[in-house]
C-alpha cells in the first residue's frame, strides 16, 4: 500500500487557504518530507485545459461534475497516487468535497450521481484489492460567505464561480457542512473569520495532532 500523506485543502472562494497550503508545504519539507503541491481542477496538463473550461466557459450542472471528475481521474493516475507511492505528501488544494460542495450544494446536482462517480473515479487497484482513494486529512477552512464576498471584493476579476451571489455560497457551505457531518474523522474544520496567524496556528495543529510534523 502506498504509505504517503494525502491532505485535501476546502472551503468557500475567499476563504482564505492559499497561503496556509504554501505554509504547511515548507513546514513539511523543512522535516525532510519530499512534497507534491497539486490543484483541483487541474494537476495535469489535461486537468488544467478541463479546469479552463469548468471556470470560464457556461455548462450546465452535469457537464461541470463530468468534467471535475474526469480531470481528477487523470490528475489521480498521472500525479497522486504515483506521488504516494513514492511516499510523499501530497498537498492538494480542492478534491472531490468541492464537487459535492459546489456541484451538489451550489448548483444543485444529483448527490447520488456524485456518489457514483466518486467510487468510480476514486477506485484504485491494489493487489490487495480495491480501495477508493480519499483524503487522509482535508482541512476545511469555514467561513460565512458574507465575509468571503468582502474579502474577495476587487481582489482580482472573478471567474464563474467567484462571481456567483452569497446565497449560492451559503449553499455550497452547507455542502461542505453534509459532508463535514458524513465523514468527521478526516476533517480538520478551520474556523477562517480568525487572524492569519490563528488560523495557521490550527492548520498546524490538525497536522500536528495526527503525528505528521513534531
Ligand atoms: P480555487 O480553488 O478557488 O482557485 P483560485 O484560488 O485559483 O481561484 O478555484 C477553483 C474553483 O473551482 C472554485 O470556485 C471551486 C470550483 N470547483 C468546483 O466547482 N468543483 C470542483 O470539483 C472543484 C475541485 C472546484
Amino acid at each position: 500500500m502506498a504509505s504517503g500523506i494525502f491532505i485535501s485543502f476546502e472551503g468557500i472562494d475567499g476563504a482564505g487557504k492559499s497561503t496556509h497550503i504554501e505554509g504547511l508545504a515548507q513546514a513539511f519539507q523543512a522535516q525532510g518530507r519530499a512534497v507534491t503541491l497539486t490543484r483541483e481542477p487541474g494537476g495535469t496538463p489535461l486537468a488544467e485545459k478541463l479546469r479552463t473550461l469548468v471556470l470560464n466557459d457556461a455548462m450546465d450542472a452535469m457537464t461541470e461534475a463530468l468534467l471535475v471528475f474526469a480531470a481528477r481521474r487523470d490528475h489521480l493516475q498521472q500525479v497522486i497516487e504515483p506521488a504516494l507511492a513514492r511516499d510523499e505528501v501530497v498537498l492538494c488544494d480542492r478534491f472531490t468535497d468541492a464537487t459535492f460542495a459546489y456541484q451538489g450544494g451550489g448548483r444543485g446536482f444529483n448527490l447520488e450521481v456524485l456518489t457514483f462517480l466518486e467510487q468510480l473515479v476514486q477506485t484504485v487497484k491494489w493487489p490487495q484489492g480495491n480501495v477508493v482513494r480519499q483524503p487522509d486529512l482535508t482541512i476545511w477552512f469555514d467561513l460565512a460567505p458574507d465575509i468571503a464576498a468582502q474579502r474577495l471584493a476587487g481582489a482580482r476579476v472573478p471567474d464563474k464561480f467567484e462571481a456567483q451571489p452569497i446565497t449560492f455560497f451559503a449553499r455550497v457551505r452547507a455542502g461542505y457542512q453534509a459532508r463535514f457531518d458524513a465523514a468527521q474523522p478526516r476533517f480538520a474544520r478551520i474556523a477562517a473569520e480568525q487572524t492569519r496567524e490563528a488560523v495557521w496556528l490550527d492548520v498546524l495543529t490538525s497536522v500536528q495532532q495526527r503525528g505528521w510534523l513534531a
